[in-house]
């Protein structure tokens, strides 16, 4: 196998594309003010005061509205918009999006221009930035450790155990302090992750943390800054130092055990996991947040946690629909990004090479037109299967990009949030989430505040 090559490496150019809907000037402005807001919250690591500001003023709602606005009068599209200097359209129909997402990664590139500029920082060599024989072969690793497709991961046992010993050690803070938070609840959650990937002496290396999170800022400007060179060598070599141990049950054990090419770059796959890792605690707090938000559905939880052993792996389906849910609401990818590698041809019209395909999951995802619980919580349409066949609902993608740590992440999140719930009564205190009303577009998980009584 040849090193990475990709067709795509200089900066787009732009030339016409015929047949399509065109944005016009003013209409272009208002999608760049609908998504902007979302860029702004931070894209690779969430910028907190931003977050709460957009929370406050009802950006991401605003911007759903917007694009509303726009496929009503443009019809399904793709919308090309008029940007300077880059040919990009707006995807806003349910069965486009399967098209592209199916279509990935020929002719629709998962690793456009402006992802690895901004993955560059931390993980030049991670899969999603990757193309061609390199891009199948890392794929193809990723999958072999994740163990994609399986609710339990092959090592679920040493998983499960972790879980259960953080969600302990955070139960008894907060029974003490009376609140349960999101700086408990995250700290908590990176020690249950580094647990997970890298192994239990990896439990307290918060200085790894801090370093990724310091290389997720500067990946947040994508290619305005330079890249951290040293800063990402010094993290290099401390994930390296965490795998050569290759810890039993860890996912360090798993990479030990997968056989692959030089050009997998193993080390340089860990840092999107522990990346991605991290905003499945805000998923996580915010479907605790909306279970105690609507009793009807905690009680459901509640019974399928029922006396089951908690510090062993378990498939709890009610939980992973609430994660589900909460992840289809406030999506931690709001913006699925695709660039055509060829001409294709479309609706009548054509999309030239090189066209970035914006696609606006959190837009898709409550778009109250096409579906009538879009701002309901409602994780039964994951039990029943109906969510599955909504091509437009794609908080984990689709297709041969989808994320292959959907079943991991879900297995874990699910576990601790059971752990949670068990031997304590929660009250949510912010923010406030009335049942019967639509729910809001953003929920700031830095805000999240429960009130907590130990049941015994
Ligand atoms: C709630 C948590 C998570 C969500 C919502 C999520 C969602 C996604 C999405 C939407 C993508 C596709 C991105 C794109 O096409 O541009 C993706 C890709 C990916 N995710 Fe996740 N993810 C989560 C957690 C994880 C975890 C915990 C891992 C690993 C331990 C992981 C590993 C990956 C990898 C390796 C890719 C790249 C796949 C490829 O390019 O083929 N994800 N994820």
């Amino acid at each position: 196998m040849t090193t990475q090559q990709t067709p795509l490496d200089d900066p787009p150019d732009r030339t016409g594309e015929p047949g399509l809907p065109l944005a016009s000037g003013r209409d272009t402005l208002r999608a760049a003010g609908a998504i902007l807001p979302i860029i702004a919250q931070g894209v690779i690591a969430r910028r907190r005061r931003v977050v709460a500001l957009a929370g406050k003023a009802d950006l991401d709602g605003r911007g759903v509205r917007i694009l509303q606005d726009l496929s009503t009068r443009y019809g399904r599209g793709p919308v090309r918009l008029r940007l300077p200097g880059r040919r990009a359209a707006l995807v806003l129909d349910g069965d486009d999006v399967r098209r592209i997402l199916d279509g990935t990664p020929e002719p629709f590139a998962p690793d456009t221009w402006e992802k690895r500029k901004a993955l560059g920082q931390f993980q030049p060599h991670g899969v999603l930035v990757s193309h061609g024989a390199v891009r199948a072969e890392r794929r193809r690793f990723n999958e072999a450790v994740l163990d994609s497709g399986h609710p339990l991961h092959h090592n679920a046992a040493v998983m499960a155990r972790a879980v259960a010993q953080e969600a302990a050690v955070l139960g008894a803070e907060v029974d003490r302090t009376g609140e349960l938070d999101w700086d408990a609840f995250i700290r908590a959650w990176w020690r249950v992750l580094r647990r997970v990937v890298l192994g239990d002496a990896a439990r307290d290396d918060h200085a790894l943390t801090d370093e990724l999170t310091r290389l997720r800022d500067a990946a947040n400007w994508s290619f305005l800054l330079p890249r951290r060179r040293a800063r990402r060598s010094r993290f290099r070599a401390r994930v390296r130092e965490h795998l050569r141990r290759a810890e039993p049950g860890s996912l360090a054990e798993m990479i030990a055990r997968t056989p692959a090419e030089r050009e997998v770059d193993a080390v340089d796959q860990v840092p999107q996991w522990l990346f991605a890792y991290d905003p499945a605690g805000a998923v996580a707090l915010r479907a605790l947040a909306a279970l105690v938000a609507h009793p009807a559905e905690l009680a459901r939880a509640r019974e399928e946690i029922g006396d089951r052993d908690l510090a062993l792996p378990q498939d709890l389906p009610r939980l992973r629909a609430a994660v589900l849910e909460s992840v289809r609401l406030w999506p931690t990818t709001p913006l699925l990004l695709r660039e055509t590698t060829q001409v294709v041809p479309w609706n009548g019209g054509e999309l030239d090479r090189r066209t970035a395909l914006i696609i606006p999951t959190w837009y898709l995802h409550r778009d109250g037109r096409t579906r009538a619980d879009a701002n309901r919580f409602d994780p039964q349409q994951w039990l029943d299967g109906a969510a599955q066949e909504d091509p437009a609902l794609v908080p984990f993608s689709a297709g041969p990009g989808r994320c292959p740590g959907r079943e991991l992440v879900l297995f874990t999140t699910s576990l601790f949030l059971a752990n949670l719930l068990r031997g304590r009564e929660l009250e949510l205190a912010a923010p406030v989430i009335d049942p019967q009303a639509p729910l809001p577009a953003g929920v700031d998980p830095f805000a999240v505040r429960l009130r907590v009584r130990p049941t015994g």
